[in-house]
């Protein structure tokens, strides 16, 4: 098969080129992304024209509600039934022709070897057969440097969001990782932490289960704690070395408090969800925000970010408010829709990857494991 990675893919020439001119902006074609995000049970694709969102649509899987988790069997079948309407709607929200994109961007690790197949695949195919190049991303990276997306100002905004000067730090939290990466260059990132067991998102969806509240456990635990007492019951904080994490222990200690209570009163949740789901934010932030402060503090570095599912938890931006105020950091949060799994940030990786051409082979493989770098 041919490798579209060693083509050359050459900028259209203009009449100017031939003149010994610079090319004004009119000369330069603009760099257009279809990002495309199948890693887990979110369809996404996403085109940027020049780092600029035109359109991120996402499919979500309803189907894995009634089993309380993602089943990666149903995850790979819907990707295949929603990716070509989701792409397709992608591109007329952006009011691009394919022909017009300059490279396909996809996931390729890590997630669900299922889910990632059918989006890699799509991006395959689409890509060979317009004849442009195919750029791999990793999905954390692509968290990561969400940061850098731009939007087009609406005609009521008065200020563009601040993109974060390298390095930062940024606190990744998902449902799958709880690490701390060192942002060197869009390329060059550094894991300086990371959990030695569960991910924050992992351990609070897994609390909210033994409550019996509904799945994914995030969003609802976030919607409680605002009711409830935060120092109302405590929980059990890790007590391990350097900048790495642990919540295993917290999500245990939560089972086995609940476990006693319920023995008092059945009720005890029904009556108390509201401070229970206070209490577990609080104590997830504080162990996320201690050990950030501490890296902060030993790399003197003020620019910190915060990436990730978990980054739409309100309690969490609010310690990040706060941090701002009483340690002078320079905060980076992402817009809500760029907190989840979503395609622009995919189609942002690709825009970097692209400028440096670094495309990826048509063999190139799914990767269900991979680290950020
Ligand atoms: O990044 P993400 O969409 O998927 C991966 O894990 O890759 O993150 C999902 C995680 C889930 O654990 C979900 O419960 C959590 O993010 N989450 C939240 C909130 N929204 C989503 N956790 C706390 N508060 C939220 N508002």
């Amino acid at each position: 098969m041919k490798d579209l990675s060693s083509q050359t893919y050459s900028v259209a020439s203009s009449p100017r080129d031939n003149m010994e001119t610079k090319p004004t902006p009119a000369d330069v074609k603009p760099v257009i992304i279809l990002g495309i995000e199948s890693s887990c049970d979110d369809t996404s694709a996403a085109v940027l024209r020049d780092g600029v969102l035109l359109s991120n649509v996402t499919a979500s899987q309803k189907v894995h509600e009634a089993y309380g988790g993602v089943v990666p069997e149903l995850a790979s079948r819907a990707h295949q039934q929603n990716i070509v309407p989701v792409v397709d709607m992608a591109l007329k929200q952006a009011g691009v022709a394919k022909e017009e994109l300059s490279a396909i961007a996809f996931t390729r690790g890590p997630g669900l070897m299922g889910s990632l197949l059918v989006g890699g695949s799509f991006a395959k195919g689409l890509a060979a057969s317009l004849g442009i190049p195919m750029i791999d991303v990793n999905h954390l990276q692509g968290h990561v440097l969400a940061h850098f997306i731009k939007e087009k100002p609406s005609p009521d905004s008065t200020t563009e969001s601040a993109i974060p000067p390298f390095p930062f730090l940024c606190l990744l939290v998902s449902g799958g990782n709880s690490q701390i990466v060192l942002v060197k260059a869009y390329n060059d990132m550094q894991i300086i932490g990371q959990t030695i067991d569960d991910a924050a998102g992992e351990a609070i969806d897994k609390c909210s289960k033994v409550m019996g509240l509904g799945y994914p456990g995030g969003p609802i635990i976030d919607r409680l704690a605002r009711l409830g007492n935060p120092k109302a019951y405590q929980f059990a904080e890790p007590h391990i070395p350097g900048y790495d994490y642990s919540f295993s222990g917290l999500k245990t200690s939560f089972l086995y408090n609940l476990r006693d209570w319920l023995k008092e009163d059945p009720d005890f949740i029904e009556h108390h969800k509201e401070d229970l789901a206070a209490s577990l934010e609080y104590t997830v932030v504080d162990i996320l925000m201690k050990k950030l402060r501490l890296a902060a503090r030993d790399l003197k570095i003020r620019h910190v970010a915060v990436a990730g599912g978990v980054s739409a938890n309100t309690g969490l931006r609010e310690a990040f408010r706060e941090h701002a105020k009483r340690y002078h950091w320079h905060i980076y949060i992402p817009k809500f829709s760029f907190t989840t799994d979503n395609a622009a940030m995919i189609a942002m990786v690709g825009t970097f990857k692209y400028k440096d051409k670094d495309f990826c082979p048509m063999d190139a493989p799914a990767y269900s494991r991979v680290t950020i770098k």
